[in-house]
């Protein structure tokens, strides 16, 4: 064991959940094991204490096992269960924590960013609940970072990950097991396994495109042993370093092959991807693609097809920018239903209370009280489920969803990488302004609310205000602006638009056209492409 003097660097933001930067910059001398050394100094130290250490796969993924792994065992720890070849999925480690009653878990991703030797690269705590370190743990964690002046790392040769089986450090265990064991068994408790076997049986053809990441395991032991779809039916399953140069988030965009294969001729019935770390997920009926938040909508209003929900849901949760969808099948089914901000530790309060079941974002992530992180795979089993319990097909669903409940409109516009003061600008001149709007006319809309929202949290009273700009709109419609905080350069605006439709009219518009008129809305309030100059957003889905 030795104790390797260093000069503080800066690591995690507070308020972020994890640390991400470029893979040169996590392979820098002491940078991993400074932010390594200082979650353990921040967490009360990591003496006799039980971690999980897994990661997606990507570049650099396995030195920085081995590093952290050395480290644990000259901090004291007692045990850290490893998935083998320092694989496993976000959810995946979410449950071993849950499941080993493990004192947290280290996890090595930079989620649906780029991996490789350009790429990115990040290091994530979990708590004990399995879930992201709240805000107090990482602020603590970024403390650390700034006054640590070395760490401790054992003086020894690499454990071999890829052997099932425990292993020893010094005086510390190193167990290596089995990445997708233990979760595709939690998986067999909460969905009909058997019920979708038989719909692969009878011809139900899907298409799961992994992009390299790390659900590949995962998915192909799931879909195609246990539940018997073709071989094959996974595509890009093998986890690689860079992704196969793939970005792997799962969006129409970025799994553009995906959505060519789900709308060309011969598509199988059912399409879905997921990205780096295994907790954002997409999903594309046969010719039809089904935004994140309708895809949330569905789940809640028919998760009790699904064993582990046969019961009822205790309540539904989404971020503010998701769209209401959610909130008129909580209204029809008397549940209760809560906005939070953006990101998902602010969901973890709710869990924990036992007052949410689903949790999701229109960012392409839900999940449920099962782990404390959103879950891909989880959501298409979800979804396979409902489709072998009703017989219907994806666009089926879709239309008989929005007949009942009406259909929310969605977009979200990224303008990415734009100037920091060109972003906040533009925030600034629409919140000064937010005290003025309830009531005034623009583009044919009557604004009825407008603020920055704050969020309360109900089960500790935490305030987190400045989470959004919110105007609200006479029938149901919606404009939200905020910040991203995530994006790697400048400013990100993320411009959210919304429009209720109730039907039975109306619900099979294009769905930029519907919401037109909260384009030009939204123009006239931010000035997005007056200020900044741009002609439209980067991204829009
Ligand atoms: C984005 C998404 C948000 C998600 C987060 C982490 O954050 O919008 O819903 O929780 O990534 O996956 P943003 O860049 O908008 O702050
Ligand atoms: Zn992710």
């Amino acid at each position: 064991m030795s104790f390797r003097k260093t000069r503080p660097i800066e690591g995690q933001k507070p308020g972020t959940s994890g640390l991400r930067k470029k893979t040169s910059v996590f392979e820098s001398t002491n940078y991993l094991e400074n932010f390594v050394q200082s979650i353990f100094d921040a967490t009360g130290g990591a003496t006799g204490r039980t971690y999980v250490l897994g990661g997606d796969g990507r570049h650099f993924g396995d030195r920085a096992a081995q590093r952290i792994l050395k480290m644990a065992a000259a901090n004291g720890a007692r045990r850290v269960i490893v998935g083998q070849g320092a694989l496993l999925s976000t959810p995946a480690a979410s449950h071993l924590i849950r499941l080993h009653r493990a004192d947290g878990g280290i996890i090595l991703s930079a989620s649906h960013n780029p991996g490789g030797p350009e790429g990115d690269f990040g290091v994530k705590f979990n708590g004990a609940n399995g879930g992201p370190a709240n805000e107090a743990v990482t602020g603590a964690i970024h403390a650390r970072t700034l006054t640590i002046e070395g760490y401790h790392i054992a003086d020894t040769a690499d454990v071999d990950l890829l052997r099932i089986g425990t292993q020893q450090i010094g005086g510390m265990e190193v167990s290596v097991v089995d990445p997708v064991a233990d979760y595709a068994a939690l998986m067999e408790e909460l969905v009909d396994f058997a019920a979708i076997r038989a719909h692969f049986a009878a011809g139900f053809r899907m298409r799961y495109d992994a992009m390299c990441a790390v659900t590949g395991p995962y998915a192909r032991e799931i879909l195609e042993t246990r539940l018997g779809a073709a071989p094959g039916t996974v595509v890009n399953a093998t986890p690689l370093p860079d992704f196969g140069g793939m970005h792997p988030d799962p969006n129409p965009t970025w799994a553009h092959d995906l959505m060519e294969h789900m709308f060309a001729k011969g598509a199988p019935d059912f399409g879905a991807a997921s990205d780096g770390d295994g907790d954002r997920h997409m999903v594309v009926g046969r010719g039809i693609y089904v935004a994140p938040s309708d895809a949330f909508a569905v789940l809640a209003a028919n998760a009790r097809l699904a064993p582990g929900y046969a019961r009822g849901l205790k309540g539904v949760a989404r971020s503010m920018p998701t769209s209401g969808a959610v909130d008129r099948v909580a209204a029809a089914e008397g549940l209760a239903a809560y906005e939070t901000p953006t990101g998902w530790k602010f969901f973890g309060n709710l869990l924990d209370a036992g007052r949410a079941t689903l949790c999701g974002e229109e960012s392409f992530g839900a999940g449920s009280d099962h782990v404390r992180e959103k879950d891909g795979l989880w959501a298409v089993l979800m979804w396979l489920n409902i489709l072998a319990a009703r017989r219907e097909s994806v666009r089926e669903i879709m239309t008989g969803h929005w007949r009942r409940f009406g259909r929310n409109y969605y977009s979200r516009h990224d303008y990415e990488a734009l100037p920091v003061a060109t972003g906040d600008a533009i925030l600034a001149g629409l919140r000064a302004r937010l005290a003025d709007l309830p009531g005034q006319e623009v583009s044919g809309l009557t604004i009825r609310e407008a603020d920055d929202f704050a969020y309360a949290d109900p089960v500790d009273g935490s305030v987190s205000a400045g989470q959004g700009l919110r105007v609200l709109f006479e029938g149901g419609g919606r404009v939200v602006l905020r910040l991203s905080g995530t994006g790697t350069e400048g400013a990100t605006i993320r411009l959210y638009l919304e429009r209720f439709v109730p039907g039975p009219e109306g619900l099979d518009q294009d769905v930029q056209g519907a919401l037109a008129p909260m384009i030009s809305a939204a123009e006239a309030l931010a000035g997005i492409r007056r200020i900044s100059g741009r002609p439209g957003p980067d991204v829009v889905t």
